[in-house]
C-alpha cells in the first residue's frame, strides 16, 4: 500500500490544505495528515485541537488518517515506512520555502516530496491570514471550514 504524508502546522487547517489532502487521497492509497511543530511559529491551537479539527474535516475520506509528530519529519516517515510526502504550492514564494526542505529531507533519508499546485480558488488563503481576519472581527468564511471557523471564534471570544 502506498502511504504518503501531508505534513504541516495546520494552525488551523484551511480550505487550501483540505483541497491538497482531498486531491492526494485520490492519487494515493493512504494519506497521513501529520500535524508538526514549527518552532518558528507561535501556535494558536494545541496539536490535539488541530488534530480534532482535521479529523472532523476529513471524516468522509476513508483513506485519510491524522497523526502528530514533534521531531524531524524524516524520522516519522522512516519509522512508518513512508517514502513520500505531498505538499501544496500556492506561489513561487512557497516554492522557494519548500525547495530546500524537500532537498534536505531527500538528502537525509531519500524521502520524496510531491508538490500539488493549489487550486486557484484557494491560492490566497493561509492559516495566518484567516486567523488575523477572524481575530480582528472579519469574516473568514470561504477560507476555513465551518467547524474551524467556529473554533477560531471561540478562541477569539476567550481572548476578548
Ligand atoms: O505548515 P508549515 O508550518 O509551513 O509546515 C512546516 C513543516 C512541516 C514543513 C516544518 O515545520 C517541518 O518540517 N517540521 C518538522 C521538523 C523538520 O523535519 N525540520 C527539518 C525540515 S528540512
Amino acid at each position: 500500500m502506498t502511504t504518503v504524508c501531508c505534513p504541516g502546522s495546520f494552525d488551523p487547517i484551511t480550505y487550501g490544505h483540505l483541497d491538497i489532502i482531498q486531491r492526494a487521497s485520490k492519487q494515493f492509497e493512504h494519506v497521513v495528515v501529520l500535524v508538526t511543530v514549527n518552532k518558528s511559529k507561535k501556535a494558536m491551537f494545541t496539536p490535539e485541537e488541530r488534530m480534532v479539527l482535521i479529523r472532523e474535516c476529513v471524516h468522509d475520506l476513508p483513506n485519510v488518517t491524522v497523526d502528530h509528530w514533534e521531531g524531524l519529519l524524516v524520522d516519522y516517515t522512516s519509522k512508518h515506512g513512508i517514502t513520500a510526502m505531498v505538499k501544496g504550492l500556492r506561489s513561487g514564494l512557497d516554492y522557494e520555502y519548500e525547495k530546500p526542505m524537500a532537498q534536505a529531507n531527500s538528502k537525509l533519508t531519500g524521502v520524496e516530496t510531491f508538490f500539488l499546485l493549489t487550486s486557484p480558488a484557494y491560492g490566497y488563503i493561509s492559516s495566518s491570514i484567516a486567523k488575523e481576519v477572524s481575530l480582528l472581527g472579519g469574516d473568514a468564511n470561504g477560507m476555513l471550514p465551518d467547524n474551524v471557523l467556529a473554533a477560531l471564534e471561540r478562541k477569539r471570544d476567550a481572548l476578548t
